[in-house]
This record gives structure tokens, sequence and C-alpha cells, in this order.
């Protein structure tokens, strides 16, 4: 099918009330990608050569996502929205640059697969001038219902244009359509407004088709591919089959979930094998991670590398920007932002790393931190190989710290340590013989007696 030209015409123009949001709907994010992204990728990933967006007015952020996510895009406005078919219609221009085949999406529907988008235009290599996508509908209030005839699509009728024996009707349109670009204009622009909601309906393409003697064909998907979001309760729902569709083939390509239910991983998270997984672990935008390494319970993880045989966690964070080294290993409660960990490297308890270097083998005790913040401006530090830093170490950015260094435990170190020094980085140690002892068995003393007045007073 690959030599037929396809043009994606996406929807995008709905304001979206639903959603009580400053933002558009469509730019919401469904595994960290906006909805009309993953349309977008969709499309592309079925061989769509070309896309179109039909936005609102002044919805230039839709248009940028749109850019982001394919290169060859072109962006109509429709300012009035008089229903589906007029908004294909604002792409005009672009179907009339000729193409084998149309699809038309909506922006709000993101679950629709690649391969659910070939299997439409599929219907069209095969003749079809018009193909719905047909679903079994639990409920199918509120949807057009699909008129068969002899096993053909007759027409589409909408919920307010329907009798009473069509609304028994269980198959239904997904809305999202395939029209042959030879007919597509011509078909569209027979479509009139003479309806129940005075709109121009997209569905009407399937009775035109029909009555000049074109086919019509159906291509049926499971409900839950074509499920459309309005409102939060709907983007919630969406997300949770949009988790299950990562975890699935997640685990079947060898990473361990002990609890997938509890695992949220990014439309774009990479995995290689034998990769471990503990309840609780959240995956952000841009991870990729080799195979052999551990995420133990509770780690927040986003845009990073994290190389083989690492374990983080648990209660780990890692901020993007940052490579984890081959077996790495960073503990509870460390903090690591746009910092590279070399191989070997260890940070197993309480530390901050922030636009550090580390070099391999070295080991950051608990409580480092680097300062790397003086206010205003940001500032690295770079530490060498099979350094020691001691615990509750303080490293204050500009600093480059030699390999070999041995940092004595409770440092503040602001200057550079050049390789293989032991840096004291804190106040000479003090000790006044016998004070100790004293002042212990005083404050013994006086303990005892306020116990004694207490228990007078009682
Ligand atoms: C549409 C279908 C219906 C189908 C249902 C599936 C038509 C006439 N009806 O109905 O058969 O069962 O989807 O959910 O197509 N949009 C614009 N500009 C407009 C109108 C709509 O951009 O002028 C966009 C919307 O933002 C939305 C999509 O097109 O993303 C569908 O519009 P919507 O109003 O939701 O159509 P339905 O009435 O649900
Ligand atoms: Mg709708």
């Amino acid at each position: 099918m690959s030599e037929r030209t396809c043009l994606s015409i996406v929807l995008a123009a709905g304001e979206g009330t639903r959603m009580q949001s400053a933002r558009p709907k469509v730019l919401h994010e469904v595994a960290g990608l906006s909805m009309v992204g993953h349309v977008l990728r969709a499309v592309s990933a079925a061989g769509g050569t070309a896309a179109a967006v039909v936005v609102g007015p002044d919805r230039a952020d839709v248009a940028a996502e749109a850019r982001r996510q394919v290169a060859d895009v072109s962006i109509h406005v429709q300012t009035e929205r008089l229903g589906t078919a007029h908004a294909v219609l604002h792409a005009e221009e672009a179907l009339a640059r000729g193409y084998d085949d149309v699809i038309v999406a909506f922006g709000d529907t993101p679950l629709v697969t690649p391969e659910t988008f070939s299997r439409l235009r599929a219907a069209l290599a095969e003749g079809a001038a018009v193909v719905a996508l047909g679903f079994e509908a639990a409920d199918p209030f509120g949807y057009g219902r699909l008129m068969m005839e002899g096993g053909a699509l007759a027409a589409i009728v909408e919920e307010k244009e329907a009798s009473a024996a069509q609304r028994a009707i269980t198959l239904c349109n997904g809305g999202l359509m395939a029209l042959s670009g030879a007919h597509a204009l011509s078909l569209l622009k027979r479509i009139g407004n003479a309806n129940a909601k005075g709109e121009f309906y997209l569905t009407d393409a399937v009775a035109l088709a029909r009555a000049s003697g074109l086919q019509t064909a159906v291509v049926t998907a499971p409900e839950e591919e074509v499920r459309g979001v309005n409102d939060r309760v709907q983007l919630a729902e969406v997300e949770a089959i949009a988790q299950g569709r990562l975890r699935a083939p997640a685990m079947r390509g060898g990473v361990t979930m002990v609890a997938p239910e509890t695992v949220f991983l990014s439309f774009d998270t990479a995995f290689g094998r034998d990769i471990l997984l503990e309840p609780h672990v959240v995956i952000g935008l841009g991870v990729t991670i080799e195979d052999d390494v551990t995420l133990r319970a509770y780690s927040h993880i986003a845009g990073c590398h994290i190389a083989k045989g690492a374990i983080v966690g648990p209660f780990a964070r890692i901020r993007p920007k940052s490579r984890i080294g081959e077996g790495v290993h960073i503990g509870n409660f460390v903090e690591v932002n746009r910092t590279a960990i070399g191989a070997g490297a260890e940070a197993n308890h309480l530390a901050y790393l922030g636009d550090a270097t580390i070099g391999e083998g070295t080991n950051i005790g608990a409580g480092t931190i680097t300062c790397n913040f003086d206010g205003a401006d940001k500032h690295a530090t770079v530490i060498g190989r099979d350094v020691f830093v001691g615990s509750n170490s303080t490293l204050v950015a500009p600093l480059t710290i030699g390999d070999e260094v041995l940092i004595a435990a409770g440092s503040t170190i602001t200057q550079n340590v050049e390789a293989g020094a032991l840096a004291f980085g804190r106040p000479k140690q003090a000790a006044l013989p016998g004070r100790g002892a004293e002042k212990i068995r005083s404050n013994k003393l006086r303990r005892a007696e306020r116990k004694a007045r207490d228990a007078k007073k009682s």
C-alpha cells in the first residue's frame, strides 16, 4: 500500500469546554503526549504522507504541537463550528493537491491504532470511496448508527435524526472515516445542513457516495479504540487504557513488573530485557533503559538513560538530562539532576547531585550535596574516578575534584582538589579533656533534681 499517497485531516477545532481548562482539549496529554500528537503519530505510522490539522481561532499552540509531531503538516483555521464536514472542507487546499487516500481523524480520540488506520486505507485500496469505522456500542446513545443493507453500508444516521427503530441499532460510527482522494472533494461539497442540528455532517458522505453508485465499506474496531475525551474523567479512562497498552508489550519484551497497575510509563519509554520494575515506579518522558536494570519501588525517573545493570531506588528521583552508567547504584532519597554518573559509581543514600559529572567507581557518601545554584546561576561539579566523598559533604560549584581524591566526612569544599589528595573542608576538631564527662554528669544531676521537685508538687 506504500505507493498510495495519503492525506490525514485531523479535526481539532472543538472548544473542549467540559475540560474546564485554559489549555485546548487536544493538548491535554495521555502517557506524556498530547492527544493530537497521538493521532498524528498513528496516522503517520499508517503511512500518512501529509497531514492537515483543522484548529479553532487563535490556536497557535495547537499548530505548534502539530508541527512538532509531523514534518509535513498544514494548519487550517475553522472560525465557526458548523459540523464535521464543514471542518474537513477547511482543508480543501490540502485536499486539492490530490491524494489517493484521505483519512479524517478526531484530535480528541487518541487511541485509534496505526493498524486500524491501515485497515481503513486497505478498504480504499480495494475500491471503496467511503469507509466508516464501526464499533459495537455498549450504549449507542449519541452516536451515529450504521445502516447496513445486504452487507453493505447504506448510510449513517445521526442520533438526532434517527427513528426509534434506527436507535435500537448498536453498530455505531466511531467518527473517523476514510475517503478516496478522487471523490472526497466532490462528496464533501455536496453535503448540506438540512438536519436536526443544522450542521454539515461528514457522515452524509456515505449516502451521497451510494447515490452516485460508489462503493462504501465498514471497518470495525473495539469500542475502546474510538473512545473520545470530553472531560477529565474520560481523560483518566483513556490514560488507563493507554498505560495498559504500554505495559503489556514491555512485559512481553522482557520487563518484569511486580504490580503492573502501579507502574506508569510514557509513550516513548524504551526498554531492554531482564528489567525489574518494582511497584509504584513512574517513568516520565524520554527514558531509555538498558538490560538488567532494576528500578526499586517508588522511584520517579524522567529524561534519562540508564545503562546496563544499574540499580535505582527505592525512593530515588532521576531528573532530565541525566545518564546513569553501567552497574551504578542509586539508593534511597537520592536526587540526580542533569548529571552523568560513570560506570560502577554509587550514591546509596540521601544525596543531591545536580549539574555534576561523576567518574567511574566513585562513591558518594550519605548526605552529599552539590551546591549547583548560587541564587542566580547554575554551576557544574566535576568529580573524577574512584573518588570517595565522605558523608555529609557540601560541594560548592563550580568545582573540580580530581581522580582518587578522598574528601573527609562533613567537609564543605569550595576550591578545586587535585587528583590523589585527601581534602578536609571543616573546622579542625578540638577536644577539652574531662569537660564532656563533667557536663554529662551535671546534666544528669539536674534532671534528677527536677524530677524530685515535680514529684513533691503532685
Ligand atoms: C460524530 C459523528 C457520529 C459519531 C461520533 C463518534 C458526525 C456528523 N457525527 O458525532 O456519527 O458516532 O462522532 O464520536 O460526524 N469538530 C470540529 N469542527 C466542527 C465540528 C466538529 O473540529 O465544526 C471536531 C470536534 O472537535 C471533534 C470531532 O470533530 O473532535 C467530532 O465532532 P463532535 O461534535 O464530537 O461529533 P459528534 O456529534 O460526537
Ligand atoms: Mg463527539
